[in-house]
């Protein structure tokens, strides 16, 4: 059951229904009041949501959708998730805001210790909350500017850490997102990432990992270094473990265990930003678990409540703000996204979804690899778990990114009745919830071939 205006109603159903032309007259209506009255950002498909459950969407024309976005990698325990939805709601007769960073309340310090204990490393740890992943790179770039009194980062090129002026300078995924705002925070220099993929090196990173991962250390090492960024002045290295909005770029195995030594040999922190990456979504409870590395700071937020805002900043205890006043906000931690972000991870555990975002994901990926053996057009199917991709192309030995027909199919698939969200240049990500069943994965793959058939 779930509830609209106080009205109990039929749990929305768990299945496609098309029922109108997409859009429908309610959403077409509701798209010219958002355009009239919201600035300007980046929206990508005419879908308007009435309510959710599980793995499905209903839209205000009473079409159902299968999600295959979770609202970026928000809902990965899927809408309205039974046990956190009545956590949030005990939470919401007792307490509101309490200014966690000025005051005391448990249900922060709950979350604080949650989180404390799924993040990687044997050691103690500290949690700053916040309100977003741009918010929770905001906190990792001042630990590392304190903690190493020095100001210069690295960054990477296909990167992205957010869009406030600081994260930005770190953002480096497409062009526009930077686009009549220089000058941005100075001192972040930006590296080649290595993509298997599409490289700056032109190599084959598939066949060559290894040689990839040199190229890339090499080049920090020989040019970054000794041309343009002295170590000295750099206080840490922000990387994001698996690339999201650059496209869902996985580097070679060896990689990031090469980047924290580069990091530690020179003095500098690595802070791993996993906003997308991060709870549960390939298959681990946090990517760098998949490189072996435990980072010194990792940035969170998305997923970390299941919908309800909050993000984290998750550092090693011994470089916490060494004195009051340095760094806080109001809202961190709220009491009611502090519930919904234990609940979250307590469903997780109870339900196995990391377990199961690894088995389902490689359905999945086998079944996008199905499309690949079909379609020319698809050049490149990767990521991990829940995190995945396929990339679409004009020729399969030049890699030509296909952005238009790429997107065309994004919008073929909505008319089929799948939520999809773009990525990089010419891939689309496939990020369902975590809970989603083989059963339902067949459902959105085949609605996705119909929509591929039509859009060639
Ligand atoms: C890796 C990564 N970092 C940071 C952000 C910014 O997060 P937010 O939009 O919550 O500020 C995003 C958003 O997509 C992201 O993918």
């Amino acid at each position: 059951m779930q509830k609209i205006n106080g009205e109990i109603k039929d749990e929305v159903p768990q299945k496609i229904i098309l029922k109108t032309e997409l859009p429908g007259p309610n959403a077409r209506k509701i798209i010219g009041d958002d355009e009239k009255f919201l600035a300007t950002t980046t929206k990508s498909l005419p879908a308007v949501a009435k309510r959710a459950k599980g793995v499905f969407v209903e839209d205000v024309d009473d079409n159902v959708f299968i999600d295959f976005a979770a609202g970026i990698s928000v809902n990965n325990m899927g809408h309205i998730h039974p046990y956190i939805t009545k956590k949030v709601e005990e939470q919401l007769w007792k307490l509101w805001h309490f200014a966690g960073t000025d005051y005391y309340y448990k249900e922060q310090v709950d979350a604080g210790r949650a989180i404390e204990e799924i993040t990687p490393g044997n050691f103690s740890k500290k949690v700053f909350f916040t309100n977003s992943g741009t918010e929770s790179n905001e906190a990792a770039i001042k630990v590392a500017k304190i903690n190493k009194g020095k100001q210069g980062f690295i960054a990477f090129i296909g990167g992205f850490h957010g869009r406030s002026q600081g994260a930005l300078s770190f953002t480096a995924s497409k062009a526009i997102q930077r686009k009549g705002l220089f000058p941005t925070m100075p001192g972040v220099e930006h590296v080649p990432f290595p993509n298997p993929y599409r490289n700056v090196f032109n190599i084959d990173g598939y066949e060559n990992p290894e040689e990839l991962t040199e190229l890339t250390l090499d080049f920090i090492e020989k040019y970054t270094f000794k041309m343009y960024a002295p170590p000295e002045n750099l206080a840490a290295i922000m990387v994001e473990p698996i690339q999201g909005e650059g496209g869902y770029i996985v580097p070679p195995q060896g990689f990031h265990k090469k980047l924290k030594k580069l990091a530690e040999d020179n003095d500098m922190l690595l802070i791993m930003d996993e906003v997308q990456s991060g709870f549960g979504r390939t298959g681990k409870y946090f990517a760098s678990e998949h490189f072996g590395v435990v980072p010194d700071i990792i940035s969170l937020a998305k997923a970390i409540a299941n919908g309800i805002p909050m993000g984290a900043t998750v550092f090693r205890a011994d470089i916490d703000f060494p004195e009051k006043g340095l760094h806080s906000n109001t809202f961190g931690g709220n009491p009611l996204a502090s519930v919904a972000c234990v609940a979250t991870i307590e469903a997780m555990k109870k339900e196995n979804a990391v377990e199961n975002a690894a088995k389902r994901g490689k359905h999945m990926e086998s079944r996008l690899n199905e499309l690949k053996d079909k379609y020319d057009a698809i050049g490149d199917v990767r990521g991990k778990g829940l995190m995945l991709a396929i990339d679409f192309v004009k020729d399969r030995k030049t890699k030509e990114p296909a952005t238009k027909l790429r997107d065309r199919i994004e919008l073929e698939s909505y008319k089929e009745g799948v939520l999809l969200l773009s990525t990089g240049e010419s891939a689309i990500r496939v990020i369902p919830p975590l809970i989603i069943t083989d059963e339902q994965v067949d459902m959105g793959i085949e609605a996705m071939e119909r929509a591929i058939k039509k859009s060639l």
